[in-house]
């Protein structure tokens, strides 16, 4: 096991009715002019932000509305948040939805504790975040993670680039995750939530590091939990246990805590990052038509690791450590494809492209030959254009 450290500090309020919290703990975290971000609408038609400002209201705390964010979320759109929120003297963000609302609301915390700096900047990794402002959540999807990551993901609308910002100033200073807000999703979004939980911590799993068994019975645990759950969630939206169970390991699994005592990989998320940033395709959705495809292009480097996943999480018993390696792909993908998933770029719905445009995803990935993420395996620019070649039909 490697060393490590691992400090959590979102206050986490979960259960039933746990949005009415929010004025009481937006206070204690020093929120006195409240900005509030949230997406395309799903929250007004549900009545969930009139309720929040109600309450916001009745504690005499000052709040300003930044609507319209859309999934993907695009740089310009923070930025235009940063200056807005800014205007309005805001001390704290309060994102109220999912993955794209979170990120664009750590941005502009970022941005409008920092108002010198063009927030692209940091994104590029030119400038690091020394302060930002305390960003609340109240979650309406469970997915993205981004409620306690130290993570967050927006598209450079010029070049069309998605990437990831990593710094702990990204942890949420609270979240409210309260399932029954996720019971009016749509069923791809659902699902797609589903895969994204699955992969962050498969995206964790796969590691030449040995020595570190709890925390991969931890992950295998979370895997299955969600493989269960994410079913019975698929059958009944309005299944509490499965949207609870669904909640809250959305968090734990993109908190750090599936990969302590090891590096993490992440090449997949960083192949389907490059499908959203181009063709806007949803960010789940992009994981599992890509999963398979790398996993069949990298297993032989350690096949006996895709067998110990393949047995502890889908109870493949017998077989060869390549048998059973190829057995619990075929298995992840089975699970994929009933919940209405892609598994490639036709069922994604993003069609089947040429070489050229192929080598453009790889260049994009991999700054044209100069990088090449992942850690399991290294995704150099002639093994994406492999793996993406795998996936595209
Ligand atoms: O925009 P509205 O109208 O609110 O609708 C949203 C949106 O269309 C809808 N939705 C959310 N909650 C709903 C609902 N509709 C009905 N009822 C509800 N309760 O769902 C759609 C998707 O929302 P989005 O916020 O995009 O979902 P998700 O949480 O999956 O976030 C995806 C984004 O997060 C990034 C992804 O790349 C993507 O941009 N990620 C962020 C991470 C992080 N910060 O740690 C890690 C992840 O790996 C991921 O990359
Ligand atoms: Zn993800």
């Amino acid at each position: 096991m490697q060393s490590f450290s691992f400090h959590i500090p979102t206050e986490i309020i979960f259960g039933k009715g746990a949005e009415e919290k929010v004025a009481d703990v937006a206070a204690r975290h020093g929120g006195r002019r409240v900005f509030i971000v949230f997406g395309g609408g799903s929250v007004k038609k549900s009545g969930l932000l009139e309720r929040i400002e109600e309450s916001l209201s009745k504690a005499n705390i000052l709040f300003a509305e930044f609507g319209g964010v859309q999934p993907n979320p695009l740089m310009s759109k923070a930025k235009e948040g940063v200056r807005e929120a800014a205007k309005f003297g805001a001390d704290l963000i309060l994102a109220v939805g999912g993955g794209s609302v979170i990120d664009t609301a750590k941005a502009i915390a970022h941005g409008a504790a920092n108002l010198d700096t063009d927030i692209a900047d940091f994104w590029e990794g030119k400038k690091e975040v020394a302060a930002s402002l305390p960003v609340g959540v109240v979650l309406t999807i469970s997915a993205a993670g981004s409620e306690t990551s130290n993570s967050a993901v927006l598209t450079n609308d010029e070049t069309g680039k998605k990437s990831g910002l990593r710094t702990e100033l990204n942890r949420p200073a609270f979240a409210i995750m309260n399932p029954e807000l996720t019971y009016t999703l749509p069923r791809k979004q659902l699902a797609a939530g589903i895969a994204d939980i699955m992969m962050h911590t498969i995206d964790r799993y796969f590691t030449h590091e040995s020595g570190n068994a709890f925390t991969d019975r931890v992950a295998e645990a979370l895997l299955k939990n969600v493989i269960k759950y994410g079913k019975a969630a698929m059958i009944n939206h309005r299944d509490y246990e499965a949207m609870s169970e669904l909640m809250w390991c959305g968090s734990v699994s993109h908190n750090g805590f599936t990969a302590l005592g090891r590096e993490m990989d992440f090449g997949v998320h960083k192949l389907a990052h490059e499908l959203s940033g181009r063709y806007g395709a949803t960010h789940g959705e992009t994981l599992t038509a890509m999963w398979g495809s790398w996993a069949r292009r990298v297993y032989a480097d350690a096949p006996e690791r895709f067998a110990e996943y393949a047995t502890n999480v889908w109870d493949v018993s017998i077989g060869t450590p390549e048998e059973r390696s190829r057995a619990g792909i075929r298995l992840t993908e089975e699970y994929w494809h009933e919940l209405g998933l892609p598994l490639c770029f036709t069922e994604l719905g993003i069609g089947v492209k040429d070489d050229a445009e192929i080598e453009k995803l790889a260049d994009m990935l991999t700054d044209g030959g100069k990088n090449a993420p992942g850690v399991f395996h290294k995704l150099d620019r002639e093994t994406a254009i492999e793996i993406y070649k795998m996936a595209n039909h």
